[in-house]
């Protein structure tokens, strides 16, 4: 097999069509909202990566740790051959795993951003040119369909990604992944832990204001695929603590009343002075919920393990 293959999963009309969907949807609803995922274009993943190296953003250090610390382990119980990574953005962490799994055929990365998933494949097959790669840009959240390389199969869902998605969605997307799995598979979940307001206010709110610009990214994807006006100056980037859901929520807020037009949508959105956009929510855990989440699922968690400063965990469950 060929070192690299990547493989599109949904045609790009089909990505147009959803982020179209989710524009007109989102922005005619009260209050407005966007889904996360449209963050990710070439710039956007470049921010994110930017993100993870802020002082203030402690998750993928600390998930970094724990990898280092348990991936021999992870290696040992899984005796994972298919490494299936979803989210995996620039895959930086994952080397820690790839290192630690000598028998393993085949890594599976997939993200809809095909700019990380091209960077990813080129630096990994730079030190590791015999590793088996195959890349699919997919929504993680619209059903997978995996190339047949061997099991067992180990699905790594890393960064915390997952409290991006809704409760409703997290378990459709747990049971989908439970899916893809074979009694005895493995699942290696990262999950941020609910915390103190100011760290995790913090973590998304930097003094250097990369999340911000992050964060205001998802005006300039909708600009450049629908013709749409935003002007980022008009609106300021929040982060908050909900403390009932516990998650953090990313909103933009106009800072005057103005309207966008939305040409490829026929669409002219009214937002009023101080009127918001929620664009992600970051759900932050707790252990009980997470094995009851995974046992819903079919998935039994095995091991919990966190940092030293117990700020995010990481789980490694089986499907039953
Ligand atoms: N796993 C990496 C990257 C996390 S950033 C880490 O831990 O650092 C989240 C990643 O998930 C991004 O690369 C983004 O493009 C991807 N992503 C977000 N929503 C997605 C979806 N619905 N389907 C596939 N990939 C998605
Ligand atoms: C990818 N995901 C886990 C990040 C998070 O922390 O929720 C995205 C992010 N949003 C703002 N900063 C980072």
């Amino acid at each position: 097999m060929s070192p690299f293959l990547l493989t599109r999963t949904l045609p790009e009309d089909a990505t147009d069509a959803a982020l179209r969907a989710d524009v007109r949807t989102g922005l005619t609803r009260r209050p407005k909202t966007l889904p996360p995922k449209w963050f990710y274009d070439a710039r956007g993943s470049e921010l994110f990566e930017e993100i993870t190296r802020l002082p203030e953003y402690y998750p993928t250090r600390a998930e970094r740790e724990i990898l280092l610390a348990r991936a021999a382990r992870i290696a040992e119980v899984s005796g994972a051959r298919t490494l299936v990574e979803l989210g995996s953005g620039s895959s930086e962490k994952t080397r820690h795993l790839l290192d630690a799994l000598p028998s393993l055929h085949s890594y599976v990365p997939v993200d809809v951003s095909e700019s990380a998933l091209r960077g990813a494949a080129e630096s990994l097959l730079a030190d590791r040119p015999g590793l088996s790669v195959h890349a699919l840009i997919a929504d993680f959240t619209r059903g997978l369909a995996l190339p047949g390389t061997p099991g067992p199969r180990l699905v790594a869902f890393l960064g915390g990604t997952i409290g991006n998605l809704l409760p409703d969605e997290r378990a459709a997307f747990l049971h989908s992944v439970r899916s893809l799995l074979s009694p005895g598979d493995g699942l290696l979940l990262g999950t941020d832990l609910v915390k103190d307001e100011a760290t995790l206010v913090a973590a998304y709110d930097d003094a250097a204001g990369v999340t911000a610009r992050f964060n205001k990214n998802v005006l300039a994807v909708v600009n450049r695929e629908l013709g749409a006006d935003f002007d980022r100056d008009d609106f300021g980037h929040v982060a908050v603590w909900d403390p009932h859901h516990e998650w953090i929520e990313m909103r933009l807020r106009a800072r005057r009343a103005l309207s966008v037009k939305i040409p490829e949508l026929d669409l002219v959105v009214p937002f009023e002075a101080g009127e918001e956009v929620r664009t992600e929510v970051s759900a932050k855990f707790r252990k009980e919920g997470i094995g009851g989440e995974l046992a819903a699922a079919g998935l039994r968690l095995d091991q919990w393990w966190t940092d030293s400063a117990d700020r995010f965990a990481l789980s490694l469950a089986t499907a039953v």
